[in-house]
């Protein structure tokens, strides 16, 4: 094989988009795949589905180069190209376990359509166990008289974050590739072969990733432990910053001193609201649910879980001492999304809280800089900015820290409401601008707050 490969990318969810723009910009040929007609045409005009940093640029410009193409033409890219990744979602499905009809969809579809020896390269994140599955799913569906071992599955768990995926792709912590076949696994090795070395322009020499080859199921679990562990990591940090309100410590110098012990590392130990999204929820819910499948109790993954429901609620009851009684109270949610820079309001721990607001009785007005609407909350009144959402209301809740919304003049919040309470969902206020503005802070995890006398 030469320098550059030639790759079938199936489904252009957040993954498959990614992985079609950045494979293209390393120089690969990168046929994607969409079989739903008003994405395909975005993304045949360079435009993603959906919002994510820097993609429309990176997109627009792959298409502009030539090297990558769309079509909802299975048999047209799987002649074209040598390496298929597989991209589609698993949403969750019914006892924890994520829904793979999508998956099964696409690689009987892969099947019908190979004739000649392909890598199937597994993004999605399928339970432990899937490559075999697939491996069969595929090889059922082969047209007639073409040989079974035209099909290799390699799996290649993705580590991209929304809001940085881009730059998750380019710059990696690890490559993991998990398969019993050390040719496949050379040839997508190739494909990552610019990564690996950082010798694409602005590639990081400094930090080249580590290529870690393993087996099948092996990189299936490491995909499933990885978003557990980092769960896991902010439901702890969550629950030191409830210890921390009862001995009046602060959790933001607890978190900075236990990062700095190398062994722990300063990252994802932000307590707030909890954590939200399509991944970590779903992920551990799937983990637990193979650990019970194997009879297993899965003690810690639970616990993780039971910390984060928490979380949310323990928020609502913080404003129920403020606020009495909660019912007919006015209140401002700031920041919809489930993390800044994405409109993805999956899981998100806004919604949660907007709906059981709603249940207490209070009247809820929110903003986000992106989500100006929520199916599940119909009834949710989505302002322009982030003032008029504050308009005359009793407490102001930060829930997701856009860059906008950390940065609010306190003043004007003050002059617009007609409460004083500040509740800092990520701890991202400083205290004593919001009090300096007659406002009463509360955070999460911060000491006991001056402010609580007067609850
Ligand atoms: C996650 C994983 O990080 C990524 O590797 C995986 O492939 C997909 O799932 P993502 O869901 O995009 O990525 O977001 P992430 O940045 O991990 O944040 C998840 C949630 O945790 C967000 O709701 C965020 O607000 C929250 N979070 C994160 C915290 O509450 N505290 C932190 O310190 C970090």
């Amino acid at each position: 094989m030469g320098l550059h490969s030639s790759i079938t990318v199936v489904g252009s969810g957040y993954v498959g988009t990614v992985v079609a723009a950045c494979m293209a910009t390393l120089g690969h040929e990168v046929i994607g795949v969409e079989i739903d007609q008003a994405k395909l045409d975005l993304l045949k005009a360079g435009k993603a589905p959906f919002f994510e940093p820097g993609l429309d640029q990176r997109l627009g410009d792959a298409v502009d180069s030539g090297r990558l193409t769309f079509t909802d033409d299975y048999e047209h890219a799987m002649d074209e190209s040598e390496i298929v990744f597989l991209c589609v979602d698993t949403p969750p499905g019914e006892n924890g376990h994520p829904d793979t009809a999508s998956v099964s969809a696409a690689a009987r579809a892969i099947g019908r359509a190979m004739y000649k020896p392909h890598v199937l390269v597994t993004k999605s994140t399928v339970p432990v166990g899937s490559g075999n599955w697939l491996a069969t799913t595929v090889e059922n569906e082969l047209p007639d008289g073409v040989d079974p071992n035209v099909i290799s599955v390699v799996s290649n768990p993705e580590f991209l974050r929304e809001g940085s995926a881009l730059k998750d792709f380019m710059y990696p912590d690890r490559v993991v590739l998990g398969g019993d076949d050390a040719q496949a696994i050379q040839l997508v090795s190739e494909a990552y072969q610019p990564i690996l070395d950082q010798s694409f322009p602005g590639g990081d020499k400094t930090h080249r990733p580590v290529l870690v080859r393993t087996d099948r199921s092996t990189a299936e679990t490491i995909k499933y432990a990885a978003n557990a562990f980092l769960a896991t990591k902010i439901s702890f940090i969550n629950e030191i910053a409830e210890i921390c309100e009862w001995v009046g410590a602060d959790v933001g110098e607890v978190a900075y001193a236990l990062g700095l012990d190398k062994r722990i590392s300063p990252e994802f130990l932000n307590a707030g609201v909890g954590w939200g999204g399509s991944c970590f929820a779903k992920d551990l819910e799937a983990l637990a649910a193979t650990a019970r499948s194997h009879g297993q109790e899965p003690l810690i993954l639970d616990a993780a879980i039971k910390v984060n429901q928490h979380q949310r609620h323990r928020l609502v009851r913080k404003l129920q001492q403020h606020l009495r009684p909660l019912r007919g109270s006015r209140i401002a949610l700031l920041g919809l999304s489930f993390k800044p820079n994405t409109d993805d309001i999956r899981d998100a721990p806004a919604i949660t809280i907007a709906q059981s607001l709603q249940d207490k009785g209070a009247i809820v007005r929110g903003y986000d800089p992106l989500v100006k609407s929520i199916p599940e909350l119909p009834w949710l009144q989505i302002s322009n900015d982030p003032y008029s959402a504050l308009d005359r209301a009793d407490a102001l809740v930060l829930v997701t820290e856009w860059d906008e919304l950390t940065k609010l003049d306190f003043h004007e919040v003050s002059s617009r409401m007609r409460g004083n309470v500040v509740f800092d969902g990520r701890n991202c206020f400083a205290p004593e601008a919001v009090r300096r503005a007659g406002l009463v802070y509360e955070g999460i995890g911060r000491g006991i707050s001056a402010d609580s006398d007067s609850w």
